[in-house]
């Protein structure tokens, strides 16, 4: 158990607060402010209790380049609206610019570093940039839990040097993704989906040790069919995973998972919108077509075991639901998880996009602001963000 920034006094102290707020932008508009809402909690907290705030985040991936682009401008602009105050912004991430803003702090007032990743030493956790960027305060808080898979200077680093404690936002997604897998009502049911098995093959084995059942679909779910010689015509498959899609086949033969992969595909000739496709049972996908999606008897079943979990966890979109109409699989199974008496945990960028395109965000148990982090916990791997952080007494 991390010690929470609750616990803490934080009155009149110079407090560096990470948060992830990596959000979508369209030219200067946040298109998604998401991110920024889920930190606002920590955020009024601080304010309300006296602390000087001092704001850090990274948005994009700059590379250690200034990018005018990639400026905090708009994202501080919406930060400002959310809280009803001025969110002071500086150009540059740390020096003397910075180092007088911070002066000149006031109790309850917040100021917003320039993007993190323009500095070649955030990414490269460089331990001359990590001191920098820990003299500007007397505490640090991480409440970043989207970025705390990244082993970088305002991640991870900058806790050798002054404390570093969770944020509230970080505490709840600790508390909930551990405890999902941890004490779940069961059964527990996982859904998996994405292109990829490569990125997901630690969570693949950890999921059939854990889940009672789990539901592959989307790119990946190719993969499987190809490792068990299903003709795939001209789906998209990774060569490269046949033997790892071999290996989980083989783990969930000795496991008390129930894998479930696909019964019938959407298929296609071309993927673009409103494109003539059909449904066709697994193994019967012609040359010239490709799965795009789960078919509607998969779409079916998967919405049947759903529908008696205790616990439902997801990652990944089920097809290309970007495309109309191959969201149709997704879609499905969102509405029987968003009607399920189960508690929903769902994780990524993707699905999270294709839930609130549905309409159907408000009716999950808990919308993880991770992606890739949210994998890494379910793996059971440790994130640099959090193992730095003081444990509760
Ligand atoms: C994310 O959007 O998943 C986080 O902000 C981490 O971003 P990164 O993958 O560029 O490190």
């Amino acid at each position: 158990m991390k010690l929470s920034v609750a616990d803490v006094a934080v009155k009149g102290k110079r407090v560096l607060l990470r948060v992830d707020f990596n959000v979508p932008l369209s030219g200067e508009r946040v298109v998604d402010d998401t991110r920024i809402r889920a930190a606002l909690p920590t955020i009024t907290d601080l304010l309300k209790r006296g602390a000087r705030l001092i704001l850090a985040t990274h948005l994009g991936r700059p590379g250690g380049e200034i990018r005018p682009e990639l400026r905090l401008d708009p994202v501080a602009a919406r930060l400002s609206e959310l809280l009803g105050r001025p969110v002071c912004k500086v150009d540059e991430v740390v020096g003397r610019e910075v180092e007088e803003a911070v002066r000149g702090l006031a109790e309850g007032e917040v100021l917003m570093l320039e993007n993190i990743r323009f500095e070649q030493g955030e990414e490269a956790n460089d331990p001359d940039f990590a001191r920098l960027l820990a003299q500007l305060a007397d505490l640090f808080v991480n409440d970043a839990f989207g970025t705390a898979h990244r082993a970088h200077a305002s991640t991870a680093g900058v806790a050798e040097y002054i404390p570093a404690v969770a944020g509230l936002l970080m505490i709840r997604e600790i508390e909930v993704l551990s405890r999902c897998l941890e004490q779940p009502a069961r059964p527990l049911a996982a859904i998996l989906g994405g292109a990829k098995v490569s990125d997901k093959l630690q969570v693949l084995h950890r999921f059939l040790e854990l889940t009672d059942t789990l539901l592959i679909g989307g790119g990946m779910a190719n993969t499987f069919l190809a490792a068990l010689e299903c003709p795939l015509g001209d789906s998209f498959y990774e060569e490269d995973s046949l033997e790892d899609a071999r290996d989980i086949l083989e783990a969930s033969e000795d496991s008390n998972c129930c894998l479930q992969l696909p019964v019938d595909l959407t298929v296609t000739r071309e993927l673009k919108p409103h494109s003539p496709f059909k449904n066709v049972a697994v193994g019967e996908v012609a040359e010239g077509w490709k799965a795009v999606d789960i078919g509607p008897e998969t779409a079916s079943l998967y919405s049947d075991i759903v529908a008696e979990a205790g616990t439902i966890l997801w990652n990944g979109p089920l097809g290309v639901f970007e495309t109309a109409p191959f969201h149709r699989g997704t879609e499905k199974v969102a509405r029987a998880v968003a009607g399920s008496r189960a508690f929903s945990i769902v994780g990524g960028g993707d699905i999270v996009a294709a839930l609130e395109g549905f309409g159907l965000a408000d009716e999950i148990g808990f919308i993880s602001t991770g992606g890739g982090a949210t994998l890494k916990l379910w793996e059971g791997a440790a994130l640099p963000g959090i193992e730095v952080l003081q444990d509760k007494e």
